[in-house]
């Protein structure tokens, strides 16, 4: 959701920005920009579209610069035109953005009395002349005052002129990372850029301003008093955040899967049981709590689905999924004795962050679930349960859904433990059965090329449903959501029982529906289902364990033998589906289409 980069030091800032900016693009792509110091003199170069169009703008620009900004953007406040792409200039000050500015319209009015005039539809604008009606002689005065000033959330790099080479930077609600290498200060939207340099990080905290300086990282807090950063280690290494030989990083991305699984799972492992002692979460949590909530957007709220599926059968604990957008809106009543899950790859999702905070404000523990070290929620969060999928770049989410899921078997297994709904060696067997899907998920990597001949069957498909009951139900929305936001096809996932109270009046010839089973206890039904729709005419497609007789369509089998552990290696075929439905229509499968990795305004 835009992602903004600053430089200073002893390099070229050019391939230090555009390098920063590429590893930042899966936070937004409808237009890109870059302003440096070159020559004493601060010049912007802007394009719309990818960061590519861009670059080729670029040629020969900036020989001499050794600092600079730049920002690759998804747009919210304004087209995606190249007016109102970043850096924006207003008298002094040049500066790139990500987050939103709620009050620019009183702030823009109140500028358009001291006679600024606006080029842009973007917030942004409008905070660059605050900075800059702010800015006499001393650009951290001029920071704090607009921070007084500005509503809303912000990560913003700023250039002011008279003082060549330096980045200032500030941040309210909006992530930040900075770093230091030996030739030169970095600040960036995530860590990602800086593990071309260092593994160091610093994150600074709402109010604190930052200054890079030929090399140099300079420290303020709010009130301006120079303080020490004190810096994190990151244990993400550059080449995870490459692409490795794959064509895409999600490509890359799908395949590393039985990797972050195990990375994930055998660390919290001891004694044959879960064990999440390390993670801070005390022996006996699952046993004190009479109810889990847990909220997460898009894919997390999926797993958050198949979380309930899974706590609920094996704990009989009560638990309650929320789309974390809503939780709020919608005067939730919490239980006594309730603790709430919080599911999120980048940690800092801007719906997931309110809904955690709002939950710790009425009391209620909170566990996290998330992939980035240092992300808002992983630091706020009562509890933090890192998972290891490593930098996920791809927009669409494949692996740290799968680790995710991973985790919430662990704590179902733990928690039926806890709870006395299962014994210690049913125990020791889940979560045997548990480490061993990494094979099956390895051997559904295997099935890529009978997928890829049944994604070329949907080469002229429009619409498609994908069915199932239960625990596969849950599945079926997270393929149908892989399928929408990479294929661009329509596909709707429906509980199987559900589809012929109305939706059947959808399904055409031209209308492929595709069953789900893992769970033995529901095959005859879903079958059932199936024929129903096989009997309006449209091509039907089943895909489950191979012990399940069809033989009436085409059948995807799952290796393994389906049951609990089943949606594991299912999982790996419904993103192989949708990659490869998506890569035989020529898509850019890291850059769907309006959309951004990293949803950081609500
Ligand atoms: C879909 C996808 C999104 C995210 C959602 C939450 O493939 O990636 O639906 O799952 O935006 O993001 P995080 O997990 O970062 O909170």
């Amino acid at each position: 959701m835009c992602g903004i980069i600053g430089y200073s030091g002893n390099n070229s800032a050019l391939p230090v920005l555009t390098g920063g900016l590429a590893a930042l693009e899966y936070r937004g792509y409808d237009s890109a920009g870059i302003a440096c110091w070159e020559q004493e003199k601060i010049e912007v170069v802007r394009r719309k579209g990818k960061l590519s169009v861009l670059e080729k703008a670029l040629e020969g620009c900036f020989p001499e610069s050794r600092c600079g900004i730049g920002h690759t953007r998804w747009a919210t406040h304004g087209e995606p035109e190249e007016r109102n792409a970043h850096p924006h200039r207003q008298g002094r000050v040049t500066l790139v953005h990500n987050g939103i500015i709620e009050n620019y319209r009183e702030i823009r009015r109140q500028m358009e009395q001291k006679g600024y005039r606006f080029l842009s539809d973007t917030d942004t604008e409008a905070a660059a002349a605050l900075i800059d009606s702010l800015y006499e002689k001393d650009p951290l005065e001029a920071l704090r005052c607009a921070a007084e000033k500005l509503e809303g959330s912000y990560a913003f790099a700023v250039l002011f002129e008279g003082f060549p080479d330096c980045v200032f930077a500030m941040r309210k609600g909006s992530p930040l990372t900075a770093g230091v290498c030996e030739n030169g200060a970095l600040i960036a939207s995530d860590l990602t850029p800086l593990l071309a340099y260092t593994n160091r990080y610093y994150l600074p905290e709402d109010g604190e301003i930052l200054v890079l300086e030929k090399g140099s990282l300079r420290l303020y807090s709010q009130l301006l008093e120079p303080m020490e950063p004190v810096f994190r280690k990151a244990d993400w290494t550059p080449e995870q955040a490459q692409k490795g030989g794959y064509r895409f990083y999600m490509e890359k991305e799908i395949h590393e899967q039985p990797r972050a699984f195990r990375d994930t799972v055998q660390p919290r492992i001891r004694e044959g049981i879960p064990n999440l002692e390390e993670d801070g979460i005390p022996d006996g949590f699952f046993r004190k709590i009479s109810k889990l909530r847990i909220a997460a957007c898009g894919t997390a709220y999926y797993c958050g689905m198949m979380g309930k599926a899974l706590i609920e059968k094996l704990a009989r604990l009560p638990v309650e999924v929320e789309i974390a957008s809503e939780l709020r809106y919608r005067e939730p009543i919490f239980a006594e004795d309730e603790a709430a899950v919080v599911i999120s790859q980048s940690g800092e999702t801007a719906d997931t962050i309110a809904a955690m905070r709002m939950m710790r404000e009425r009391g209620i523990p909170v566990i996290a679930v998330v992939n980035t070290p240092g992300s808002s929620i992983a630091r706020e969060a009562d509890y933090t349960l890192l998972t290891h999928a490593g930098p996920e770049i791809a927009v669409a989410s494949t692996k740290a859904y799968t680790v995710q899921l991973a985790v919430m078997y662990l704590f179902a297994i733990r928690a039926a433990l806890e709870r006395g709904t299962i014994s210690r060696e049913q125990a020791e067997i889940d979560t045997a059965q548990l480490t061993d899907a990494e094979k099956a998920m390895e051997l559904a990597l295997n099935r890529k090329e009978e997928v890829r001949r049944f994604a070329r069957s949907l080469l002229r498909t429009e619409h498609l449903f994908y069915i199932g009951r239960g625990m596969d139900y849950a599945m079926a929305l997270e393929g149908a959501l892989k399928l929408k936001e990479i294929s661009y096809i329509h596909a709707e996932a429906y509980a199987a029982g559900e589809l012929k109270h109305g939706t059947l009046a959808l399904v055409t010839g031209d209308t492929p529906v595709i069953a789900l089973i893992t769970q033995p206890e529901l095959e005859a039904k879903t079958l059932s289902n199936l024929k129903e729709a096989a009997a309006r005419g449209c091509p039907v497609l089943l895909i489950a364990p191979g012990e399940v007789k069809w033989d009436e369509g085409t059948q995807l089998i799952i290796p393994g033998n389906g049951g609990l552990f089943g949606p594991l290696a299912l999982i790996v075929l419904l993103q192989l589906i949708a990659f490869c439905a998506a890569d035989e229509r020529g898509y850019d499968l890291d850059k769907p289409r309006n959309l951004a990795k990293s949803v950081t305004v609500e």
